[in-house]
């Protein structure tokens, strides 16, 4: 037969008390050390709760965060389209070498500096004085502000649009136009370099129309009047929207170590 009044007392086999009193060295709250006995068990209990619950708060934050940044991240990486040798871009390894550039400098660094406040860049100049190489350096350090940004080659954008989108790309054409629409920082560099065809007017518009005030960042080798040759009227005033031109004209660097300057 079960014994009933022992079963019953070992259920009831709990005591509490406080053997000690300190104040937490990080928080100041006062701890009471609690001695347990659960069935026989003895249990200490001296954690401070303000500490645990500081610490809980802090790890999730930090969860939180670390899953912006991935986004951030990822965004970046699946829809950004950029020559493998641009990614060693940085501010710190520009080196103007002209009054001009230095200037264009300094804009791009201000721009950072006090993004998001709505407004655009457009940098216009010749070949290889730095326009995407300064242009890439804002994507990324406005990203590691903790905002968005897509760096796209506009000459590819175009080629990827052209293609037809198949099953077996990460995204779709409609993902990639909702990422260029949504991000903080869109970056179109070397807009007016294609061949202006109705399709493509008509794809640009597609994305610049879904830009408009918004950030972005443009960069051309085309004047004014060769821009709206190239991208049609409509692009062209949207572009111009709140945007400040940045002229960055000097020798191509890739061909500074080349007899042809001696
Ligand atoms: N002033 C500079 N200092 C360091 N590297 C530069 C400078 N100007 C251009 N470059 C490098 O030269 C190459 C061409 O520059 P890029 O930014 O592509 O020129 P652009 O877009 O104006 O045609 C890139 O690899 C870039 O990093
Ligand atoms: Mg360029
Ligand atoms: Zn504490």
């Amino acid at each position: 037969m079960r014994d009933l009044t022992k079963e019953m007392n070992n259920t009831m086999n709990f005591s509490s008390h406080v053997i000690k009193e300190y104040k937490c060295c990080k928080c100041g709250q006062l701890i009471k050390v609690i001695r347990l006995v659960i069935n026989g068990k003895v249990r200490i209990a001296n954690r401070c709760k303000v500490c645990d619950d500081r610490e809980l708060e802090k790890e999730a934050l930090q969860a939180y965060k670390n899953l912006q940044i991935s986004k951030r991240e990822r965004l970046f990486n699946e829809f950004s389209l950029i020559s493998e040798g641009l990614k060693k871009s940085t501010f710190e390894n520009y080196h103007p070498t002209n009054k001009e550039l230095a200037e264009a400098k300094k804009i791009a660094k201000d721009y950072v500096d006090v993004f998001n406040e709505y407004k655009g860049l457009m940098f216009v100049g010749d070949y290889g004085v730095g326009k995407s190489h300064l242009s890439y350096s804002i994507c990324k350090e406005v990203r590691e502000k903790g905002f968005t940004s897509i760096f796209i080659s506009v000459p590819e954008l175009l080629t990827k649009l052209k293609s037809t989108f198949n099953n077996t790309g990460i995204y779709t054409e409609e993902e990639l136009l909702i990422a260029l629409k949504n991000v903080d920082l869109l970056v179109l560099d070397d807009i007016g370099a294609d061949y202006p065809t109705e399709w493509a007017i008509s794809k640009l518009f597609e994305v610049i129309n879904s830009r408009v005030g918004k950030n972005n960042v443009y960069t051309t080798n085309s004047n004014a009047k060769e821009l709206i040759n190239k991208v049609g009227k409509r692009n062209f005033s949207r572009m111009m929207e709140n945007i400040q031109l940045v002229k960055m004209n000097g020798n191509d660097f890739r061909l500074k170590n080349s007899k042809i300057w001696n």
